[in-house]
């Protein structure tokens, strides 16, 4: 292996510096050594959005996106999606290895039997608006937890820190679904523990005076591997604020209001929101010509189109696109399905989009099928947030048994006024 040192000259000195290469990266604080002259600050690097550093080490996801290669743990996500659970990720992601039978029984045993929320919760839930957005109230419902849970505060104790772990697991689509039963004026349905974690949720959404809810077997397992499919994806906007919150060290019912927040977003979470919204304007095939051409003309972006990190398919899209196919067979064909398809088909030949190598990612086909099985536009996120709740509370844990954590603090290049004195109102021009 050659020397894995970078070599520095420093022009303005004319001086040489050799600094550390591992895995592939330099340490930014080994440029603060770099100093143009003396009791110079020393260099910082600037990257606004961070696209170009690595803000942490991490053994959970693996994103390649040039090849289209998504890992959790080491195992591909085709064939978790296929042969794995909701639950078994979570663990997986968690843990760091797929559970044994008994760690298995004994995780789904705990999740299921701590669904329930405090009736408490139901009563704030109650002065929202009627109209109120589901993402709102689970933000705030989330947060309130922390109030429920006052030794959640107690964070580097493990006993005390998988409780909340799991609390927050378990009770987030209760939360979800109740925020959608207040949207729509329904009486809350409380979870049902004889059934599987998706098919609970369907249960609290949907059931109405049966006396038992039977979810249809293809809703659920699509909605069990929609969940899978959004679990973790590594340093995204929602993890890294789950982080960055989580590295102040609140308690992670706070830290995972803030991550919800930054989900909410029609860049990140939202976008699946944005593409329903996108499919109904289009309206027609005819119309996707005159569509793209603005888009191109830089109106607005193509919801559901492009990524940071993948410059080749995304890999869940193509699974979702095909779970799409297998809902569609049972409940109906969504009629914004044909202009999903030539929107994709004629985005991926425009020599804009080849360029850019934009392709359809994870939202461009999630919508379509949660429409399908009745669920609003409203809760696209929602559900992204049950799913990502797995995620998130990994990195947080992971991030809080860092021994090289810190309070997470940017720098800023100041471009503002230097040093003046106030000039009482009566003297301002
Ligand atoms: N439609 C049209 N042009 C686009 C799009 C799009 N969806 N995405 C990127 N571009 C263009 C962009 O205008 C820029 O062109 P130019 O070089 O001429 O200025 C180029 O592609 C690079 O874009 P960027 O903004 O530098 O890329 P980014 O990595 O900062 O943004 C993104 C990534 C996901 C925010 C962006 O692709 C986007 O806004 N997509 C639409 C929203 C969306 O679908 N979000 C969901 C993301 S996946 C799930 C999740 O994270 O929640």
């Amino acid at each position: 292996m050659a020397n894995e040192t970078l070599t520095i000259t420093d022009n303005r000195t004319g001086k040489t510096y050799e600094i550390p290469v591992t895995h592939g990266t330099i340490r930014a604080m080994d440029l603060r050594q770099i100093k143009g002259s003396e009791g110079d600050f020393g260099l910082m690097s600037y990257d606004p959005a961070l696209e170009n550093t690595a803000s942490c080490k991490s053994k959970i996801t693996y994103i390649d996106g040039d090849k289209g290669i998504l890992l959790y743990r080491g195992y591909p996500i085709e064939q978790l999606a296929e042969k794995s659970d909701y639950l078994e990720v979570a663990y997986l992601l968690l843990y760091g290895e797929l559970p044994t039978e008994s760690q298995y029984k004994k995780w789904v045993h705990d999740i299921t039997y701590h669904t329930i929320i405090h009736e408490k919760v139901k009563k704030f839930m109650d002065g929202y608006r009627h109209d109120a957005h589901p993402v709102g109230m689970l933000i705030s419902t989330v947060g309130a937890l922390s109030t429920f849970y006052p030794e959640a505060k107690e964070i580097f104790n493990s006993e005390i820190r998988e409780i909340q772990i799991n609390r927050l697991i378990s009770k987030m689509p209760t939360l979800a679904a109740f925020s959608y039963r207040h949207t729509v004026g329904l009486p809350y349905v409380y979870p049902d523990n004889d059934l599987s974690y998706a098919g609970n949720f369907l249960n609290m959404m949907f059931k109405m005076t049966e006396l038992k809810y039977k979810p249809n077997p293809v809703i659920e397992r699509a909605i069990d591997i929609l969940f899978i499919l959004h679990a973790d994806h590594e340093q995204n906007c929602s993890t890294s604020a789950m982080r960055s919150v989580g590295s102040s060290l609140p308690d992670p019912y706070s830290a995972t209001a803030a991550a919800i927040a930054a989900l909410y977003g029609p860049l990140h979470g939202g976008a699946n929101e944005e593409v329903l919204h996108m499919l109904k304007e289009i309206g027609s095939k005819d119309k996707i010509p005159e569509y793209i051409k603005k888009v191109k003309a830089g109106e607005f972006r193509l919801m559901g189109f492009g990524h940071r990190v993948y410059k080749s398919y995304d890999p869940r899209a193509k699974i979702i696109k095909q779970i799409a196919h297998e809902v569609f067979e049972v409940i109906g064909k969504n009629p914004l399905l044909d202009i999903a398809l030539e929107l994709e088909r004629i985005a991926l030949e425009d020599e804009y989009f080849v360029k850019r190598r934009l392709y359809p990612n994870v939202d461009f086909y999630s919508g379509l099928i949660y429409q399908s099985m009745g669920l609003p536009t409203s809760m696209f996120t929602v559900l992204f947030a049950i799913a990502r709740t797995s995620g998130w509370l990994s990195q947080w844990k992971e991030m809080l048994l860092d021994e090289e954590r810190k309070i997470v603090r940017p720098r800023q290049v100041y471009l503002g006024s230097d040093r003046r004195d106030y000039v009482p109102l009566e003297e301002r021009g």
